[in-house]
């Protein structure tokens, strides 16, 4: 599963460096092209010229290159990358990972990361268990990054404890375990709906909602990197796709451009996520010059009701179909979501809590409950959007798909 991929190899300051060199030629030798970055502490470990040797690239440890004064750049890397293995992760690199320290390279690097990243703390044992790292260790879960557990044995204080890290060999088996299983969506095809519409009152005005589109496209780069085939329906929002990301964005305006890009595709899709902001009325008369102040009289709109899209794909939804929606309440949060499910004929729904400040519109984070048909339901913390992304897509994995 590693032939072709392009990792990130970072090394941070630690005695366990010295395994990072098994580690990359375990990497090379699976066909991965490996870039190795190190921290100017991880040089008094291990040398950039045996690292270079073995990887066949120059090895990176500044934002410049002092003989060109050429500017490593973190963005491209990170955009590079099919992965990124920290190994070894000091106390340090982890806490400056997790609070966004980006003073060398590898933390900007590691920041700019659209790849899923992996860490392999070491560390002296009293260290590990430090209340401080278990913290930064269990922010850095909560971002979605992997830790590869640090094993039990003899450290270099001759102490004995959990803090080595982890094997070459089982580094590099942790990572074919992902490709693997990351790709569960091979062969699938995944609609989602993002973002808000916007109902045009005149040529310069319109109705719209506070929706980023960070959760829809959230949701879509997680399905794209599990291996499915992802139309994103996609209201204004300033968010970006990239060509590499291999996902298909097609820009709408109103609910009812949303609802006719919908239903021209649905059918060919395996599954369906509905996380699009969708007005609830547009406008019937939209004035077709611009509305003026100066005129005594106040302009009243008249409203008509947008079709419900993910009621109209629940109606000809077919039992091999998974069709999701999201909820989102104000009050009654759990009886209203599941009332939602039930008109709409969904398999699951997303409750998002707005009692939660950073949840919901706009937010980087959100704070989910899924119900099941069965009325069953799943409660999470509140998580960056990534990570929540990342929980629905385990639960169409788990409990739909593998019932086929
Ligand atoms: O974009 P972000 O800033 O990241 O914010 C994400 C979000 C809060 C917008 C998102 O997580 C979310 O909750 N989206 C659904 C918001 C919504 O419209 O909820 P609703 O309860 O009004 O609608 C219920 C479901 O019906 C939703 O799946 C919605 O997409 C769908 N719907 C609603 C109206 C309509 N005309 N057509 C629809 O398909």
């Amino acid at each position: 599963m590693l032939n072709g991929k392009h990792i990130i190899l970072g090394i941070s300051g630690g005695i366990a460096a010295y395994k990072s060199v098994a580690l990359l030629r375990l990497l090379v030798k699976a066909g991965a092209e490996v870039q190795v970055i190190i921290t100017p502490s991880g040089k008094e470990f291990i040398t950039p010229v045996t690292l270079s040797a073995l990887s066949g690239k120059p090895v990176i440890s500044e934002f410049f290159t002092a003989n060109t004064g050429s500017w490593n750049s973190h963005v491209d890397l990170g955009l590079w990358a099919d992965a990124m293995i920290i190994a070894p992760a000091t106390a340090s690199t982890i806490a400056k990972m997790a609070h966004g320290i980006a003073d060398n390279m590898l933390i900007t690097t590691y920041l700019s990361a659209k790849a899923p990243v992996f860490v392999a703390p070491s560390m002296d044992l009293d260290m590990f268990a430090h209340h401080t790292t278990t913290n930064n260790i269990a922010l850095l879960k909560s971002y979605g990054n992997f830790i590869i557990e640090p094993a039990e044995g003899e450290l270099a204080s001759h102490l004995i404890g959990k803090g080595r890290m982890e094997e070459p060999e089982n580094i590099v088996a942790y990572l074919d375990t992902y490709f693997r299983s990351s790709q569960d969506l091979k062969g699938k095809r995944v609609l989602i709906t993002a973002g808000p519409t916007y109902e045009k009152i005149d040529p310069v005005r319109f109705i719209g909602n506070y929706s980023s589109g960070k959760m829809g496209y959230s949701l879509a780069h997680e399905c794209a990197a599990r291996g499915a085939k992802v139309t994103l329906i996609s209201g204004p929002v300033s968010l970006k796709v990239e060509d590499t990301d291999g996902i298909e964005v097609i820009k709408i305006e109103s609910g009812r451009e949303m609802l006719s890009e919908c239903e021209a595709r649905f059918g060919k899709m395996d599954i369906a996520i509905m996380c699009a902001a969708v007005a609830d009325y547009y406008v019937a008369d939209v004035a077709d010059k611009k509305i003026k102040r100066e005129s005594e009289e106040i302009p009243e709109l008249k409203l008509a009701k947008n079709k419900d899209i993910a009621a109209t794909l629940g109606q000809v939804k077919t039992d091999k179909q998974i069709l999701i929606g999201f909820a989102l309440e104000t009050d009654n949060e759990e009886e209203n979501a599941l009332k939602k499910l039930k008109k709409k004929n969904l398999d699951f729904i997303v409750l998002n809590s707005l009692k939660d400040k950073n949840s919901g519109f706009g937010t980087d984070n959100n704070t989910i409950t899924i119900i099941n048909k069965d009325c069953s339901k799943i409660k999470y913390p509140n998580m960056p959007k990534p990570a929540v992304s990342k929980a629905i897509v385990d639960i169409i994995v788990n409990n739909y798909l593998c019932s086929e």
